[in-house]
């Protein structure tokens, strides 16, 4: 999709079709010009809601103010409506609230390209977006000290950012069949050649020279060898340094504690973190962020089999803690117990942030839209938190506490793979890792299971059906936040 940014008033632009926002049920509003044809097509202008009068070429949708989020999913929406017209390109006016104040030009943008997006890579017939070109026009700011650089910086990474979270859906939707460990290092590389990005992949040897048995054994039953990615994205003077690591189980059927049916459906997503780390990777190389950015990931596939792992197993990790296995489907900390011993190896970092769709409970708990924050220390905590809400995701924080820590107590080794008690089950996976993060790194580090965001059967704002790309947004503005620092 092109943009182009423009102080031309509306009325002076080209353009196949018009799209108008209409804020707060204001249909008196000037810039709402059917206001007879509207009101007998029942258009009440609710947030999202959209009308198209086709002989007018004017596309209305409503939002119940004016704000990042609400443009952003209103975007989205009325760009979806449009997608079996033949319309060649639309025409905006900015909605800023101010002339400096961007946001929400970027969010139009992110709105526009993530209300777009379509998976149809299995489908015999395509279905192809027909807008290619968005012409946003400036001009009510003509009479104020307008920064069109500014304007051109919100509207590139607004671009950037929904770009990056297509590419991470895209990774994510793709089937278990076609995206196994392999495959998921041959996207890091050929992202880290187009990107300029430092790329290192370990392959089942060098997993076993370093010691990473769980991981191994996680990855035993299946025919995918798996593979641990590390990419960099290192600018010269970095204002931080911040290690991302992601679960990437390629596909999660549950090994011998076996998933039921019904649950193993989708568990094609259970990469969603490892490729939300790759999205992220692809986003601040385009963005040339001052800050050093090391994305592990863990790409595994869990299956079963007759060298599968077994509950009663005890397994050693890098950082030679023993742990009984007693549900092989608690598996992704098993990769990321390895993955975060090794990126603290690797990396002395500022920040360490794992993404991974742990745990359902984490679904029970908050729901299939919000992200779960854990950690021993709110600084980064909060910061998630703080960067989820101005990108336009969900996040919220759930507290650790030495109670529910007990019940990952073993009898016969260091510490069990689940807890002892059925509630707790998104905090108690949390603490699992907890025991991988040293000393040094304890207050620096977040852990934020996607599991609901991450992948969702329906459509839901400006998210489609399957993959969201959950992750990437928050993180991004995280990590700009970061490079603002100082
Ligand atoms: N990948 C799943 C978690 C999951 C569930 C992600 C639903 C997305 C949607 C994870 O590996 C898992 O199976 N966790 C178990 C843990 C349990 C055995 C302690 C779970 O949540 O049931
Ligand atoms: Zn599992
Ligand atoms: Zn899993």
């Amino acid at each position: 999709m092109n943009f182009e940014l423009t102080i031309s008033p509306m009325n002076d632009i080209e353009a196949d079709v018009e799209l108008i926002i209409v804020v707060n049920n204001d249909l008196k509003h000037r810039f709402v010009h059917d206001k007879k044809m509207l009101k007998k097509a029942g258009f009440s202008a609710e947030q999202d809601e959209t009308c198209l009068l086709i002989e007018n070429n004017r596309l209305y949708v409503g939002v119940e103010s004016i704000s990042s989020v609400n443009i952003r999913t209103a975007v989205a929406t009325a760009i979806k409506g449009l997608s079996k017209t033949s319309y060649k390109n639309l025409k905006i006016a900015s909605y800023m609230n101010h002339p400096k104040c961007t946001a929400v030009l970027r969010a139009m943008v992110e709105g526009f390209e993530l209300g777009a997006y379509n998976f149809d890579n299995y489908k015999s017939k395509k279905s192809t977006q027909a807008i290619k070109k968005i012409i946003i026009s400036l001009e009510e700011y003509n009479n104020y000290e307008l920064d069109i650089e500014i304007c051109a910086i919100a509207v590139n990474n607004g671009q950037i950012t929904a770009e990056a979270t297509n590419f991470t859906r895209d990774i994510v939707n793709t089937t278990p069949d076609d995206c196994y460990p392999a495959v998921m290092a041959d996207i890091a590389e050929k992202l880290a050649e187009n990107n300029g990005l430092t790329c290192n992949i370990l392959k089942p040897k060098q997993l076993k020279e370093e010691k990473m048995e769980t991981l191994l054994a996680v990855a035993r039953a299946s025919r995918h060898r798996p593979r641990v990615i590390h990419l960099t994205h290192k600018p010269k003077k970095p204002k931080a340094v911040v290690t991302l690591v992601g679960k990437g189980l390629t596909y999660d059927s549950g090994g011998l504690s076996l998933k039921p049916s019904d649950y193993m459906v989708t568990m094609k997503s259970d990469k969603s973190g490892g490729s939300a780390v790759l999205g992220i990777m692809k986003a601040i190389s385009e963005m040339n962020l001052p800050i050093e950015v090391h994305g592990f990931v863990g790409a595994v596939e869990n299956m079963i089999g007759g060298d599968a792992y077994k509950p009663d197993d005890v397994l050693v990790a890098k950082n030679g803690k023993t742990i009984e296995v007693r549900n092989t489907d608690a598996e992704g900390r098993l990769v990321l117990a390895d993955v975060l011993c090794y990126a603290q190896q690797e990396v002395k970092a500022d920040y360490i942030f794992d993404f991974a769709t742990l745990t359902g409970a984490s679904v029970v708990g908050v729901g299939h839209y919000t992200s779960s924050v854990m950690g021993n220390n709110d600084l980064p905590k909060d910061a998630v938190i703080a960067a989820a809400k101005s990108a336009g995701e969900f996040a919220t924080k759930l507290d650790f506490n030495r109670y529910l820590k007990k019940s990952l107590k073993s009898e016969i080794a260091d510490i069990c793979n689940i807890s002892n008690t059925r509630y707790g089950g998104a905090i108690t996976a949390g603490q699992f890792l907890e025991e991988f993060i040293n000393k040094e790194h304890k207050d620096k580090w977040a852990h934020i299971d996607i599991a609901g965001p991450a992948f969702v059967e329906h459509a839901w704002g400006e998210n489609p059906h399957g993959a969201s790309g959950a992750g990437v947004r928050m993180m991004l503005r995280l990590l700009e936040k970061l490079a603002k620092e100082k």
